[in-house]
């Protein structure tokens, strides 16, 4: 059994205070709205999905399976992207009730969608497929690792994990690698949890338009790469 806990440490101004993102934030679809998109939704066993893939040639046996937004990224990186609609059709709206729509968006109703994804991939010759969460999808890319069900999982800012029951079945049932970027501000951790996966000083939970989150967001995404890239065959 190993462990690849690999606690990335970004360096960021200390001194700059980023106020709390409205918590809403973190619960938008994972298809994107807010750029102009270069994949397209397809539905695949039953479940609508994001797709992006690279321009030109890429591994047709390897999948970035993406529980969180900026899939093009992904696919524009080399990788084929899938981002599954595991809120099933029904994002939290902007200042919806987090506590209220979390009912219906437990693991119960999540978790069906994406494993019907990855399902599908598997049977039509993926052979690999790294998983990378944000936030919410944190939790999910942690079940997939206990589980391992995935090749790789890297996540940024998890939100609603048990600590530490959930890092103790990490690493008693793991055997794939595992990554987390947290960041310093996050409310959503125990203080202990914050501690074993301090990274990104100053940086809030859900990432804003202020300079240093978005280099902070930018060292996130670069950091999961190069995880991805090293724990792919
Ligand atoms: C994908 O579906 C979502 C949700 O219906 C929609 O907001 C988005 O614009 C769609 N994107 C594309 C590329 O069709
Ligand atoms: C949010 O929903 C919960 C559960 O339904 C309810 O108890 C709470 O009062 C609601 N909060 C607001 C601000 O409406
Ligand atoms: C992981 O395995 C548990 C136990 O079999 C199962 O209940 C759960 O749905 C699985 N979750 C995922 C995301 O695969």
């Amino acid at each position: 059994m190993q462990l690849f806990v690999f606690v990335s440490l970004l360096i960021a101004v200390r001194a700059v205070v980023v106020p709390p993102v409205d918590s809403s934030g973190h619960f938008h679809s994972p298809l994107p709205t807010d750029v102009v998109p270069q994949g397209k939704n397809i539905t695949i066993n039953g479940v609508l999905t994001y797709v992006s893939l690279p321009k030109g040639r890429f591994d047709r046996t390897t999948a970035v399976l993406m529980l969180t937004v900026k899939a093009d990224q992904w696919a524009a990186a080399g990788f084929a992207t899938y981002a599954p609609d595991y809120l099933n059709g029904d994002a939290l709206p902007t200042g919806g009730n987090v506590t209220a729509w979390a009912v219906n968006h437990g693991e119960a109703q999540t978790t069906p969608p994406l494993l019907a994804v990855i399902s599908a991939l598997k049977s039509h010759g993926i052979k690999q497929i790294a998983t990378t969460g944000y936030c919410f999808g944190g939790l999910y890319t942690t079940r997939l690792v206990q589980n391992n069900t995935i090749t790789v999982g890297t996540m940024a800012h998890p939100s609603s994990l048990n600590v530490p029951t959930d890092f103790e079945l990490v690493k008693a049932q793991a055997h794939v690698p595992v990554e987390i970027n947290n960041a310093e501000l996050d409310t959503g951790f125990t203080p202990a949890l914050a501690i074993e996966t301090d990274a990104f000083a100053g940086v809030a939970h859900g990432f804003a338009s202020d300079p240093v989150q978005v280099a902070a967001k930018q060292g996130a995404f670069d950091t999961s790469l190069a995880f991805i890239k090293k724990h792919l065959k």
